[in-house]
C-alpha cells in the first residue's frame, strides 16, 4: 500500500466555493459533511440508503479526455466524501435562495403547490435542476425518469409533475393510453381545462429558465483535472483508510497486496453494507481515477465497456450505438437499454458502475441475466496477468460471490453484437414499477437456423429465482435443435417449472408468484419471438391480436382540478377561498425551511441512539453496557433505572414502559439508550451493548393466533342496529366471506426527531420536537422527569410529515431523550434512522374482517354481521379508539337495516400499532365495500348498481342513531359517474377485455362518508394567541402543528380576513406550549375547524378593540391604527378560544353523536392489468369531494391527491413483512415501497363539489385530511374487476379473495392464468413461511 501516515488534502467545490479538507474521513458521506460540517441543511436525510432521493445533489466533473463537463444527480447519503476530489457539488442552497434570487425550479415547484411538508422538496428540486442543466427543454418522459427516485409522502406527485411540466415544450399526448379517445382528439375535457378559470396556478407568472444564470464550473477544477501526472491520494479516518490510485498497474498492485479491500466505485453496494450491516473495511480502494476502467472500445464482434462506466453512461452509449448499427446486430444492446431504464433510480444509475453491478452478484441483478444470456464476458487483470472470463452460469458462485479471485480487477465488459436470426429480450417484474429491485428478472436469447424456426442456440437466465443469477439449462436443452412451436414450448414450460423449483420457504417469499413469473416471462418471450419470426416471414400465419405483446400505458396527462370561484363581492385582499400557495413553500424549495434536525448543534450537545430488543417475547436476564461505555465518545447509557419520575405511559388502564426493564414483548422494543458525542459514536455504542434473554414460550404474532389464545386488549366493542339474527331468516341469499388487510408504515419523510435542551436552572427544559401533539409530549416529559409541566416547553416549527405517527410514539421517545438530557445536563438530540423508525414506531393496524351478509335478489342488503380483528401489537396505544372508529364507520354509504359489528384489538408480540391517517376507517370500510362487491358478484350485477340500491337516501339515521342528510354524498356519486363517463368507460372496457387475452381493464366507483371531529368530546377545543406589534405586523400562534397539511397557511388566511389586512403582514413562527397551552392533537381532520375558529375569535377580539380608533380615523392605515391603539393603552394581544361541539358515543346504548358532520366523496378508477405478471397501471381517476366551501382549494386539493395516493399505496403496494420470529424485514425504502411518480394515475382529476355549505365549520368548509385516503381502494376494486375478467377466461366465476394490498403478486395469482395454475401449491403447515401472515 502506497499510503503514508499523513493523509492528503481533499479538494472540491460546493456551490462555487472551494472546500479543502485536510482530514477527510473515508467513513464520512457527503450528506453528513454538508449537514453537520458546512451547515448546509437543505439537503435532507430520509433513508441513508439511496432509496428516497431526499438527499439529491448535483455533481459536476470535468472530463479531460473529451474536454467536457458532465452534470449528474446523486444521492449524497451514498457519496463518500473522499470520492469527491476534483468535483463540483451543487446543493439546493447553491441554485437559489430568498436572499438572492430563487431558481425557476424552486419557484415552479412551490407555486404549483408541489411542496406540502417540504421534506422531499429540495431533493425534487435538485433532480429537476440537474435534468434542466443537461436538457433545458425536457420531455415528460425525461421528467418522470428524473423524479423516479424521489419519494414524496404528502403531495401524491401530481402538483410536482405539473410544476415540472411547465418546463416542457412538447404537447404531452396520452396516445390514447391504450384505448378510447386520445387527449388531443377534442373529446376529452383536458384541453378545456386550459381555458377554464379558476386555475390553481398561473404559469404565465413564472420566471423564465435562463441557463446563463447558472453557476459556472470552477476553472481551478479544470486545471486540476488536466494535470499530466496525477498522484495517488490517501485519506485516513478513525477506522478506515482510502487510497485512490491513478494507474491500472498501481491498482493491481494495491489489490494484490490487499485482496480483501473492496474497490469502491459508485458505493451503492458497499455503502449500504457498511451502513446497514455494520461491515467494516479497514482499507478502501477507489479506482475512479484509473482511466482504463472507463475506456470504451468497439470491435467487429461487439463493444468493450470499461467496468468503471456508470450505468447511465452505459445506457447512453448503448442508445447511440443502437442508432448506428442495423437492428439485427443490436438485440442485446436493446435488451440492456430496457433493463437499464428500470434499474434503480437516475441517482443510482449515475454513480453505480457496470463492473460494480456484475461483481455485486445480486441474486436479482437486472444486468447479469441479460449479459449472461447474451454471451458477454469480462476482462480481468491481476498481478498474474490478464484473462477473459465468460459471464455464464459458472461465473456466479453464490450469494454476492463470483468466480473471480479477490485480487482480480474487472477492467472491461464485452457486450457482443447479435447475429441475423438472433433475438434477445429482457423482462422484469418488481414490487413497484420503478426504483425497485425486481422480484424476478430475466434475459433470454435464441438463435435460429437461417430462414427457419429451428433453434440453433438458446440461452435463458433468471434473477430472483435463487441465491445467484441462474441458468435454465435443462429448458434450453429442451428447446435446442427443435422447431419453435407450441409443442416445444409446452414441454419447455414443464421443464422450466421443474428446473427452477424454489422451496416453499425460500428467502424473499412470494414463491408461487416467482415460479409463475418465470413461466410467464418465457411465454412473453415466445410471443415476441413469434412476432419476429412472422416479421421475417419465417412463419406465415397471422398472429392473433391476443398473441401480441403490448406494454402498459405510461404517459401522464395534464389533469383537471375543479373548484369554485370566490364570490364576485369578496374583496381582493381577502384570501379566504383562494388557492394560496403553502406559506413556507418557497423556503422549503430553497432548503431554508428549518426542520428539527436542521437546528444547529448546541455547545456540548450529545446524540442518543436506542438499543432495542432482538427477541419477541423474553425475559431480560443480563444487560452489559461496560464495553459500550469504553468506546470513544460514549458518555452514558440510559436505562429504566435512570428515570427519575414515572417509568410508564398509561392508556386505557394499560401501562407502556418507556424502557423495558425485566421483560420484552416485541422485537424492536426499546431497552436502553446510548448517549455519545456524535451520531456515529452513539451507534457504535449501541452495537456494543450486550443483552441476554431467556425466551418465553409461545409468542403471539398473527391475528388468528391471538383469537385462538383470546389475547385481546379490553374493552372490545359491539354495535347493532335492528336484529341481524332475525333478518337473516327472511333474506333471499346469504353469503359469508372475509378479507385481510395488511398494515401500513407512516413513512413520513422526516423520521422521528427531537432535541432536548436543559435550560440550566430549576429543571427547565426546552424541547424542539417533530410532534403532532406538543402538549402530550410536554406532559410525558414532565411525568418522566417528575417535574411540573410548566418547566417544559415544546416547540414545533414544522414537521416533515406525520400522518398520525407523531403523537404517542414521539412522546415516548422524547421522554427517553429528556432523561438523557436531565442526567447528563447536556442538550441531547435523537433522530431515528429510517430502519429504527420503521422497526420501533409501528403503523396502521392490519385487520382481518369476517362478514356474513343477507340480501334480496334485487340487490338490497337486509342484514350484515361483521367481525373485525385488528393486530394491535404489544401495547394498547390508541387501539381501542381505533376499534371504536372502525365500528362507527362500518355503514359507510349504506343503509343496512340490520347491521351488527364487533371489533377487538388483538394483543400480539409485534411492535405496537398506532394512529394513522383515517384511524381505522380505511380498514373498516374496506371490509364493507368488499362485502358489497361480493354481493354484486353473487348476483351477477355490476357493483355500482348494488352500491346505489343500498345507499342512504333522504334524511337518514346511521347505525348509532345519528341523523344526517346524504344529499351531498349522492351528488358526489352522481357527479363522479358523470365526470368519469362511467357508462361509456364500462362499455369500452368490456370491448377491450374481449380483444385482449393477457391484459384486462377494470373499473370501480366507490363512495365515502367520513365523520369529522373527535368522538372524545374534550378534544374538540382549540386556542390561539394573536399579537399585533407596533409596526403593524401580526404574530399568530395556535394549537395546530404544521406538518404539510397547510394549517398555518389557512390560519394566515383566517387572520387576514378577520383583521382585514394583507396575509403578508401575518407571520406564524411555530407552535409552542408556552404560547398556547393544553392543545389537542392536530388530527382527525379537525385542525382547521378547531384552530380556525380560535384564530378567528382572537382576531375578532382585536379588531373590535381597534374599532374606536378606526372610527376616529376611518381613512387611516392599519399601521396608524395600531400605533394609535398602543398610545391609547389598548392591548394588542388576545387569546382566542373555540369550544367545539359536545360529541359523545354511548357504547352501552349503542348510540351517540360522535361526529360534528360528514365529509362525502366518490371516486372512479380505471386500471389496466397485465395478467401474466400482475403489473398494473391506474389509467384514470376522477374524485369528487364535498368539502363545503374550501378555505384554500390548492391546499385542500393537495390533501385529496396526497391522501388518495397514500390510499393507493395502502391498498395496492405497501407490504410490511415480518420474519417468523417477529422481526420486521421491511425497514427502508428498498424493501418497503410507497407510491412513486410511476404510480400516479395517468389522468388524475379532482373536483370539489360546488354549492356545498357546512354550518358546522369555519367559513362553511369541511375537514379533508383523512377522508379521501379510503378512496385509494378504488384502485384495488378496479384491479379486482380486471382480475374477474381474467378469471372468467379461465372459466372461473363467482366471488374470489383479493386481499389488501392487491400487489402484483396477489393480482397475478388471482388471475388464475394457465401459468399460475401450473404452480403446485405447498400444503400449509408443511413448511415454515419466510414471512408471517399477520
Ligand atoms: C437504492 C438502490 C436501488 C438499486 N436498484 C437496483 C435494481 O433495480 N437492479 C439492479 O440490478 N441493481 C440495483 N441496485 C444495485 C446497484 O446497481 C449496484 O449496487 C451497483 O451497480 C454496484 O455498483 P457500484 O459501482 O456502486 O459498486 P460498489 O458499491 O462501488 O462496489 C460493489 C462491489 O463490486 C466490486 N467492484 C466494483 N468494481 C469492480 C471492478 N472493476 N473489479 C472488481 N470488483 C469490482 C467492489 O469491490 C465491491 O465489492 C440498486 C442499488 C441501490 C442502492
Ligand atoms: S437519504 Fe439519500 S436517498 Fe434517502
Ligand atoms: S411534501 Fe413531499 S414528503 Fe412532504
Amino acid at each position: 500500500m502506497s499510503a503514508g501516515n499523513e493523509g492528503d488534502a481533499l479538494c472540491f467545490f460546493i456551490n462555487g466555493k472551494k472546500v479543502t479538507e485536510n482530514h477527510a474521513d473515508p467513513e464520512t458521506m457527503l450528506l453528513s459533511f454538508l449537514r453537520e460540517k458546512l451547515r448546509l441543511t437543505g439537503t435532507k436525510y430520509g433513508c441513508g440508503g439511496g432509496g428516497c432521493g431526499a438527499c439529491t445533489v448535483m455533481v459536476s466533473r470535468y472530463q479531460p479526455a473529451t474536454k467536457t463537463i458532465i452534470h449528474y444527480s446523486a444521492n449524497a447519503c451514498l457519496l463518500p466524501l473522499c470520492q469527491l476530489h476534483g468535483a463540483a457539488v451543487t446543493t439546493v442552497e447553491g441554485i437559489g435562495s430568498t436572499k438572492t434570487r430563487i431558481h425557476p425550479v424552486q419557484e415552479r415547484l412551490a407555486k404549483a403547490h408541489g411542496s406540502q411538508c417540504g421534506f422531499c422538496t429540495p431533493g425534487m428540486v435538485m433532480s429537476m435542476y440537474t435534468l434542466l442543466r443537461n436538457k433545458p427543454q425536457p420531455t415528460m418522459e425525461d421528467i418522470t425518469q428524473a423524479l423516479a427516485g424521489n419519494l414524496c409522502r404528502c403531495t401524491g406527485y401530481r402538483p410536482i409533475i405539473d410544476g415540472c411540466r411547465t418546463f416542457c415544450q412538447e404537447t404531452s399526448c396520452c396516445k390514447a393510453n391504450g384505448v378510447g379517445n386520445c387527449c388531443l382528439s377534442g373529446e376529452e375535457s383536458t384541453a378545456k381545462s386550459e381555458l377554464e378559470e379558476p386555475m390553481l396556478f398561473d404559469k404565465e407568472e413564472f420566471l423564465p429558465l435562463d441557463p446563463t444564470q447558472e453557476l459556472i464550473f470552477p476553472p481551478e477544477l479544470i486545471l486540476m483535472a488536466e494535470v499530466a501526472n496525477p498522484k495517488t491520494l490517501t485519506f485516513h479516518g478513525e477506522r478506515m483508510t482510502w487510497v485512490s490510485p491513478t494507474s491500472l498497474e498501481e491498482l493491481v498492485q494495491l489489490k494484490s497486496s490487499n485482496p480483501q479491500a473492496p474497490l469502491v466505485m459508485g458505493n451503492t453496494n458497499i455503502g449500504p453494507d457498511i451502513k446497514f450491516k455494520g461491515v467494516l473495511h479497514p482499507l478502501i480502494i477507489s479506482p475512479t481515477r484509473v482511466m482504463e476502467l472507463f475506456e470504451v472500445t468497439q470491435t467487429p464482434q461487439g463493444v468493450w465497456f470499461g467496468a468503471g462506466c456508470s450505468l447511465s453512461e452505459v445506457r447512453s452509449l448503448l442508445e447511440k450505438i443502437v442508432l448506428q448499427f442495423p437492428e439485427e446486430k443490436t438485440e442485446l444492446f436493446k435488451a440492456l437499454i430496457q433493463q437499464l431504464g428500470n434499474l434503480g433510480s437516475e441517482q443510482i444509475r449515475n454513480v453505480a458502475s457496470l463492473g460494480g453491478n456484475i461483481m455485486s452478484a445480486y441474486p436479482n441483478s437486472d444486468l447479469n441475466p441479460v449479459l449472461a444470456a447474451g454471451n458477454s464476458k469480462v476482462n480481468v487483470i491481476s498481478f498474474g496477468g490478464r484473462r477473459e472470463v465468460p459471464l455464464n452460469q459458472d461465473f456466479f458462485v453464490s450469494f454476492g460471490k463470483t468466480i473471480l479471485r479477490p485480487d482480480e480487477v474487472v477492467v472491461s465488459v464485452f457486450i457482443p453484437f447479435s447475429r441475423k436470426g438472433e433475438f434477445v429480450r429482457a423482462f422484469r417484474q418488481a414490487p413497484r414499477k420503478e426504483s425497485s429491485f425486481a422480484t424476478v428478472t430475466t434475459g433470454m436469447r435464441v438463435l435460429f437456423l437461417e430462414g427457419s424456426r429451428v433453434v440453433q442456440d438458446v440461452s435463458i437466465y433468471y434473477g430472483g429465482m435463487g441465491p445467484t443469477t441462474v441458468r435454465a439449462a435443462k429448458t434450453c436443452a429442451a428447446l435446442r435443435a427443435r422447431p419453435w412451436d407450441d409443442e416445444t414450448l409446452s414441454r419447455a414450460y414443464d421443464i422450466l417449472l421443474d428446473e427452477l423449483a424454489l422451496p416453499p420457504s425460500a428467502p424473499g417469499g412470494k414463491v408461487e408468484f416467482r415460479r409463475s413469473l418465470a413461466l410467464s416471462f418465457l411465454f412473453k418471450f415466445n410471443l415476441e419471438v413469434l412476432q419476429k419470426l412472422r416479421e421475417m416471414n419465417v412463419i406465415t400465419d397471422e398472429l392473433p391480436e391476443e398473441m401480441r405483446i403490448q406494454h402498459l400505458p405510461r404517459v401522464i396527462q395534464p389533469s383537471l382540478q375543479e373548484f369554485q370561484h370566490v364570490s364576485k363581492d369578496q374583496s381582493d385582499q381577502d384570501p379566504v377561498g383562494r388557492p394560496i400557495m403553502h406559506r413556507s413553500a418557497i423556503s422549503q424549495a430553497t432548503g431554508e425551511a428549518v426542520y428539527c434536525d436542521d437546528i444547529p448543534r448546541t455547545d456540548g450537545e450529545l446524540f442518543l441512539a436506542l438499543v432495542t430488543s432482538s427477541h419477541a417475547h423474553a425475559k431480560i436476564i443480563g444487560l452489559d453496557v461496560s464495553e459500550a461505555l469504553q468506546l470513544p465518545g460514549v458518555v452514558d447509557v440510559i436505562t429504566a433505572k435512570d428515570i427519575p419520575g414515572k417509568k410508564v405511559r398509561s392508556m386505557f388502564g394499560y401501562d407502556e414502559e418507556l424502557l423495558a426493564e425485566t421483560e420484552v414483548s416485541c422485537v424492536g422494543q426499546m431497552i436502553c439508550a446510548v448517549v455519545a458525542d456524535t451520531r456515529a459514536h452513539a451507534k457504535r455504542g449501541v452495537a456494543a451493548v450486550k443483552i441476554s434473554y431467556e425466551d418465553l414460550p409461545d409468542p403471539v404474532f398473527t391475528t388468528e393466533e391471538a383469537i385462538e389464545k383470546s389475547s385481546f386488549f379490553e374493552p372490545r366493542r359491539m354495535i347493532e342496529r335492528g336484529n341481524v339474527i332475525e333478518a337473516f331468516k327472511s333474506v333471499d341469499q346469504i353469503y359469508e366471506g372475509e378479507i385481510r388487510m395488511g398494515g401500513q408504515e407512516h413513512f413520513y419523510m422526516e423520521t422521528q426527531s427531537m432535541l432536548v435542551v436543559p435550560v440550566g436552572e430549576e429543571m427547565e427544559f426546552n424541547v424542539y420536537v417533530s410532534t403532532q401533539w406538543p402538549t402530550s409530549t410536554q406532559e410525558a416529559i414532565a411525568e418522566t422527569l417528575g417535574i411540573p409541566s410548566n418547566r417544559v416547553t415544546c416547540h414545533v416549527k414544522r414537521i416533515g410529515g406525520a400522518f398520525g405517527g407523531k403523537v404517542t410514539k414521539t412522546a415516548i421517545l422524547a421522554s427517553i431523550t429528556s432523561v438523557a438530557a436531565w442526567k447528563t445536563n447536556h442538550s441531547v438530540r435523537c433522530v431515528l434512522e429510517r430502519g429504527e423508525d420503521m422497526l420501533i414506531t409501528g403503523g396502521r393496524h392490519p385487520v382481518l374482517g369476517k362478514y356474513k351478509v343477507g340480501f334480496m335478489n334485487d340487490g338490497r342488503i337486509m342484514a350484515a354481521d361483521i367481525q373485525y380483528y385488528i393486530n394491535a401489537g404489544n401495547t394498547v396505544d390508541e387501539s381501542v379508539l381505533v376499534v371504536e372508529k372502525i365500528l362507527l364507520h362500518m355503514d359507510n354509504a349504506y343503509n343496512i337495516p340490520n347491521l351488527r359489528g364487533r371489533a377487538a384489538a388483538c394483543k400480539t408480540n409485534l411492535p405496537s400499532n398506532t394512529a394513522f391517517r383515517g384511524f381505522g376507517v380505511p380498514q373498516s370500510i374496506m371490509v364493507v365495500e368488499n362485502m358489497v362487491n361480493d354481493v354484486a358478484v353473487v348476483l351477477g350485477r355490476p357493483a355500482d348498481q348494488i352500491r346505489e340500491v343500498n345507499m342512504y337516501k333522504g334524511l337518514s339515521t346511521t347505525h348509532y342513531k345519528f341523523e344526517f342528510s346524504p344529499e351531498n354524498m349522492l351528488r358526489c356519486w352522481e357527479e363522479c359517474k358523470a365526470k368519469s363517463d362511467y357508462s361509456a368507460r364500462r362499455r369500452a372496457i368490456d370491448q377491450f377485455n374481449q380483444q385482449n387475452r393477457w391484459k384486462k381493464r377494470g373499473i370501480s366507483v366507490i363512495p365515502i362518508k367520513y365523520g369529522i371531529a373527535f368522538a372524545e368530546s374534550f378534544l374538540n377545543q382549540a386556542a390561539a394567541l394573536v399579537h399585533i406589534y407596533r409596526d403593524g405586523s401580526v404574530l399568530v400562534t395556535h394549537g395546530g402543528t404544521e406538518m404539510g397539511q397547510g394549517i398555518h397557511t389557512k390560519m394566515q388566511q383566517v387572520a387576514s380576513r378577520e383583521l382585514h389586512i394583507q396575509p403578508s403582514k401575518i407571520y406564524i413562527s411555530e407552535t409552542s406550549t408556552s404560547t398556547v397551552p393544553n392543545t389537542c392533537p392536530s388530527a382527525a381532520s379537525f385542525g382547521t375547524d378547531a384552530n380556525g375558529m380560535a384564530v378567528k375569535n382572537a382576531c375578532q377580539i382585536l379588531y373590535q378593540r381597534l374599532e374606536p380608533i378606526r372610527q376616529k380615523n376611518p381613512k387611516g392605515s392599519w399601521e396608524s391604527w395600531v400605533q394609535a391603539a398602543f398610545f391609547e393603552k389598548i392591548s394588542l394581544s388576545a387569546t382566542g378560544f373555540y369550544r367545539g361541539p359536545d360529541l359523545y358515543m354511548d357504547w352501552d346504548k349503542m348510540e351517540g353523536q360522535p361526529y360534528a358532520y360528514f365529509t362525502f366523496g366518490a371516486c372512479f378508477c380505471e386500471v389496466e392489468l397485465d395478467c401474466l405478471t400482475g403489473d398494473y397501471q391506474a389509467v384514470r381517476t376522477d374524485i369528487v369531494v364535498d368539502i363545503g366551501r374550501s378555505v384554500n382549494p390548492s391546499v385542500d386539493i393537495g390533501q385529496i391527491e396526497g391522501a388518495f395516493m397514500q390510499g393507493l399505496g395502502l391498498y395496492t403496494l405497501e407490504e410490511l413483512k415480518f420474519s417468523p420470529s417477529g422481526l420486521l424485514y421491511t425497514r427502508g425504502p428498498s424493501q418497503y415501497k410507497i407510491p412513486a411518480v410511476c404510480d400516479v394515475p395517468l389522468l388524475f382529476n379532482v373536483y370539489l363539489l360546488s354549492d356545498s355549505h357546512n354550518p358546522h365549520a369555519i367559513y362553511s368548509s369541511k375537514g379533508i385530511g383523512e377522508p379521501v385516503l379510503f378512496l385509494g381502494s378504488s384502485v384495488l376494486f378496479a384491479i379486482k374487476d380486471a382480475v374477474a375478467a381474467a378469471r372468467s377466461e379461465s372459466g372461473l366465476v363467482g366471488p374470489f379473495t383479493l386481499s389488501s394490498p392487491a400487489t402484483p403478486e396477489r393480482a397475478c395469482l388471482a388471475c388464475a392464468t394457465p401459468f399460475t395454475q401450473k404452480i403446485p401449491v405447498s400444503k400449509p403447515g408443511s413448511f415454515k413461511l419466510w414471512a408471517l401472515n399477520i
